[in-house]
Order: structure tokens, then C-alpha cells, then sequence
């Protein structure tokens, strides 16, 4: 999709569609009564979000009709608007004007882009709202253009390809034409990674082996000039990496250890930022086998992974000056007669022993190994993403990743890029209590310390391998993969943590 900046007036633009948003300015009722939507109410307010007189006024009727509820996402769709020269003129409901923010904005951007584009639509313009910040609108606005313009309907021999090719985005206001540029462009990067992880994440297992994983790595890596490194079975037995073999030991498939450099030229010697994703292709649970019922949602379980390989490719792209490594543990997780078993004892690259307990808590075993190595690559800061627990689901459910951190900094300054992002983690804890969940008889942990607080004990096992350096653990497994379709993005892959890793490493370059 390209996507152009405009100072043009909306009413004089030639385009196949303007797009405006609408906003409810009704008060909250004063009765007390919280409805927890102020957007609901009966008698909205709705006002556009544009300057332009010209679009006003042909939006005025409809706006005071009482035919509209001012809810998001809430559709209208005008042919040939008397007085302006666009085709068509998109009103698209932005919800209550108090709550009206960046966040919002990149949602009806998206919903914008899916409207239209399941209307045979291939371009169109959209007014930046003069509520939200220039830089930060046109950032949301394109980022959230992208998110939409994605549909995981690859395999599909009726597909459509509706697809939007060109998107303006029309500037509101005296602006700096060269911030917004930039803005424009930075947010193009990390829309289009965010969209390249959801493409690793949508493929089948069968179609994602951890040796595919590892060749669309290095494949992007040459493609902007990061460094590249593939490790196969032999140099992860070699390093005695024993808790990521002991999961990639039964598998018919090679696994990979994907790691990718970016250390550009004027970056201090440190910070040095780890991020290292679970890579897991497809997880049947091993011995510990799961149920049929819903297995093939698997495939996903290397979306931690390769939102890492997504943010390598946007942070390879933006150059921030901070050195970056990218660590993807990749491998299969199957039962089969070399599989290991519930009982055994693994010594992972840190030297700690670790008894199995359940072989289905495999993403805590691969990235044991994949946090010490990257410590011991000179790591000085360390974030992994994975799809990691289903306690987190019960947790936090779908609305919220969650977020553990052995550093209240660290967890500060993650905090502030979901912020920025758009995407929300809720912050779970990491008492020295739960330790006592994964003590073993017989060796240094278990790898599964049962189902209460199951999600802070997959964390709590982490933590023994991020050790004293600050870390960030992002479990991703509610929020990786959307169930249903919303307005603003499709049913699949979501590409959730991207863009809070990418504002993260921005942090440490300014
Ligand atoms: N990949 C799963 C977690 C998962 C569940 C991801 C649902 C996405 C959706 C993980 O490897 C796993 O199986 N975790 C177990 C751990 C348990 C055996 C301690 C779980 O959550 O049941
Ligand atoms: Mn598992
Ligand atoms: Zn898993």
C-alpha cells in the first residue's frame, strides 16, 4: 500500500473515497450512573472530526437525522457528495470525543481500510482528526491502515484480493511537513513487519518447518542488511543447550536457533537489547499429548518468534543507534520413541537441572537456553515473547498480553511503548512465593508447577535463566492469534508486541 501525505482542502481532493470520522461531544449523563460506554447513549452529539466546511455541511443532515447512535465503528456511506469532488464520503463513528485517542484513531483506520476494501475499493483519502496530535494521528493512521489491509486468505482458491493500494492521508492544520513525513514512513515500516510476523504466524506447520522459520529470517536479514547466523542440532547440542534439545529431541524435524544482528555503525557499546522469541512450529504437547479438540490452533505456537523476526526487520529499517540481537528458538514439539519423557532431567546451557514434569511445557524449556545465550552473547537487557500458557487466557483473556519484569525500570519504560503502540499488557506478578511451585525432588526446578497461577509459574521458571539481568516476559498466547474478526482487523495472526518492541528499542537510541 502506498501511502501519501496531503495538505490538499478535503473538498477540492479527487479520490474514490474521503474518509472522515464522526464524534459523539453528548456530556456524560450527571445521574451518577455509570454506563460504562459514555458512547451509548440515546442523544448523541455526533460532530465531524474534519475542519473542512465543505464536508461539514454535507454531512449535516445525516449528523443531526437522530439516525446515527455515535458508536465506533458505526458506517455511512455517501455517493457523490454535492459540492466536493471525491466519489464517495465514508463517515465513520469514532466514539465519545473525551475518550477519543491515538489508540482509537488507529482502529477506525483499520476499519476504514476494511470497509472499503471489501467494497471493491483500492484507494482512498483520510481526514486527520484535529483532536490528536499531527505526528502521533498520521502515525496511528498509517499503522492501523496496515494492520487492516491484511487478510490471512492465502490458501483460499475464491479469494478476492481486495486489497487497498493507496492511502492519503490528509493533514489537518499549519504542520510540519517533514515530521510528518517521517512519521508517515516510520509507521509504513512497522505496519508492513507487523505484517510480514502475521504472515510467518497464519502458515500452517507443514509449511512453517523451523528450517522454513529460519530461511524467511535470513531471507529478510539480507534483505536489510542485518547479520544472519543458523544453528542446527549439532551446535545446539555442542552448546549444550539441554533443556532446547530435550524439546527438539523428538521431533523429525531440525530445529533451528535463528540469530540476527543488528549493530549499527555510532551505537554505544551498550545497551546491548536481547529479544528472544519461542519458535515452537507446532505444538502437540509431546508425551504430555494434547487433546485433538482444537490442536490445529498450534501452528501458532511460534508467533513469539516471529514477532521477533518482525521487529529485527523494522528496527534493521528505522536504524535506531542501539545494538539489537534477535533470538528465535525454534524446533517442533512431538511425541514419538526419541521424544523425551514426563520424569526425565534436562541440564540446560546454563547448567541448571531442570526435572520434566509435563513435556507440553516446552516454550519455558527452549527459551531457558535461548535467555542465557543471549547473556552470553553480551545481552545487557532482555524482552522474550512467547505463546506460552493457557493460564494467561483464563487470566487476562483475549483484551490483554501479559507482562512480567524483574525490573520495575525496565517494566516502566515497557510500559510507556505499549502506550505508545497501541497495545494493551497487563502487568502480572512475580512473588518470591510462587518459587515454591516449581520445586523439584529431584533436581533445581520442574518444568510445570501446576495449574494455579500457571502463567506467573511459567514466568517464575524464566526468571532463574534472565537471572540479574532486567527482563521483560511477554506471554502472548490470548493475544497472538484473534478468534473472531473485529472491525479494524481480520480473524488470524494479530503480530501483538511488535510495535511495543520497536518504541522500546527507539527508547534506548534517544
Ligand atoms: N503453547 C502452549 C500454550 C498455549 C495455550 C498457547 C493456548 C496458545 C493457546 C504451551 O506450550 C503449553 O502447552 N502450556 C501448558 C503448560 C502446562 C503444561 C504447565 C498449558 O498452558 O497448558
Ligand atoms: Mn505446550
Ligand atoms: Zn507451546
Amino acid at each position: 500500500m502506498k501511502t501519501t501525505l496531503s495538505f490538499s482542502t478535503p473538498a477540492e481532493l479527487e479520490t474514490e473515497c474521503l474518509v472522515a470520522i464522526t464524534l459523539d461531544h453528548a456530556e456524560p449523563d450527571q445521574t451518577g450512573k455509570d454506563h460504562g460506554d459514555s458512547s451509548t447513549k440515546e442523544n448523541p452529539q455526533l460532530k465531524l472530526a474534519a475542519g473542512d466546511t465543505a464536508v461539514q455541511s454535507v454531512a449535516a443532515d445525516l449528523l443531526t437525522s437522530g439516525e446515527m447512535t455515535g458508536k465506533p465503528f458505526e458506517i455511512n456511506l455517501l455517493h457523490k457528495p454535492a459540492g466536493l469532488k471525491t466519489k464517495r464520503l465514508l463517515l465513520i463513528g469514532g466514539g465519545a470525543a473525551k475518550k477519543f485517542t491515538s489508540y482509537e484513531l488507529r482502529r477506525i483506520a483499520g476499519a476504514a481500510v476494511r470497509t472499503l476494501k471489501s467494497r471493491g475499493i483500492r484507494s482512498f483519502a483520510f481526514i486527520t482528526p484535529p483532536s490528536v496530535p499531527a505526528e502521533a494521528a498520521v502515525r496511528a493512521i498509517v499503522e492501523g491502515a496496515f494492520v487492516g489491509n491484511f487478510d490471512p486468505d492465502y490458501y483460499r482458491s475464491d479469494r478476492k484480493d481486495q486489497k487497498i493500494d493507496a492511502l492519503t492521508i490528509l493533514a489537518s492544520g499549519n504542520t510540519d511537513r517533514a515530521a510528518l513525513e517521517k512519521a508517515a514512513n516510520e509507521a509504513q515500516i512497522v505496519g508492513e513487519s507487523q505484517n510480514f510476523a502475521r504472515d510467518l504466524v497464519n502458515e500452517p506447520s507443514n509449511r512453517m518447518t523451523p528450517t522454513i522459520l529460519a530461511e524467511r529470517a535470513q531471507k529478510m536479514c539480507q534483505e536489510v542488511g542485518l547479520k544472519c547466523e543458523i544453528y542446527g542440532a549439532d551446535k545446539i547440542k555442542e552448546m549444550k543447550m539441554g533443556a532446547f534439545w530435550s524439546v527438539a529431541q523428538g521431533s523429525d524435524e531440525p530445529p533451528a536457533l535463528i540469530v540476527m544482528k543488528y549493530e549499527p555503525s555510532g551505537a554505544p557499546e551498550k545497551p546491548v537489547l536481547g529479544l528472544v522469541g519461542k519458535g515452537i512450529t507446532f505444538d502437540t504437547g509431546g508425551i504430555s499429548i494434547k487433546p485433538a479438540d482444537g490442536m490445529e490452533k498450534m501452528k501458532y505456537d511460534m508467533a513469539g518468534g516471529a514477532t521477533m523476526i518482525g521487529a529485527m526487520r523494522a528496527i534493521a529499517l528505522l536504524k535506531p543507534k542501539v545494538k539489537v540481537i534477535g533470538i528465535v528458538c525454534a524446533t517442533e514439539n512431538m511425541p514419538s520413541g526419541k521424544a523425551q519423557k514426563p520424569g526425565d532431567v534436562q541440564i540446560a546451557m546454563s547448567g541448571k537441572s531442570i526435572e520434566i514434569i509435563n513435556t507440553d511445557a516446552e516454550g519455558r524449556l527452549v527459551l531457558a537456553d535461548g535467555l542465557f545465550y543471549a547473556r552470553q552473547l553480551g545481552c545487557t537487557h532482555l524482552v522474550d515473547a512467547a505463546t506460552l500458557t493457557g493460564a494467561v487466557v483464563v487470566a487476562l483473556g483475549y483484551a490483554n498480553a501479559g507482562i512480567f519484569a524483574n525490573d520495575d525500570a525496565m517494566y516502566e519504560r515497557f510500559h510507556k511503548a505499549n502506550d505508545e503502540a497501541g497495545e494493551k499488557m497487563w502487568r502480572l506478578p512475580l512473588d518470591d512465593e510462587y518459587k515454591e511451585n516449581i520445586k523439584s525432588g529431584i533436581a533445581d526446578m520442574v518444568n510445570s508447577g501446576g495449574r494455579w497461577g500457571g502463567a506467573i509459574n511459567a514466568a517464575m521458571f524464566l526468571k532463574e535463566f534472565a537471572e540479574d539481568t532486567p527482563w521483560i516476559h511477554l506471554d502472548i498466547a490470548g493475544t497472538a492469534w484473534m478468534e473472531d474478526q473485529k472491525p479494524w482487523i481480520a480473524k488470524g495472526p494479530s503480530g501483538i508486541a511488535l510495535r511495543s518492541l520497536v518504541e522500546f528499542v527507539k527508547s534506548f537510541a534517544s
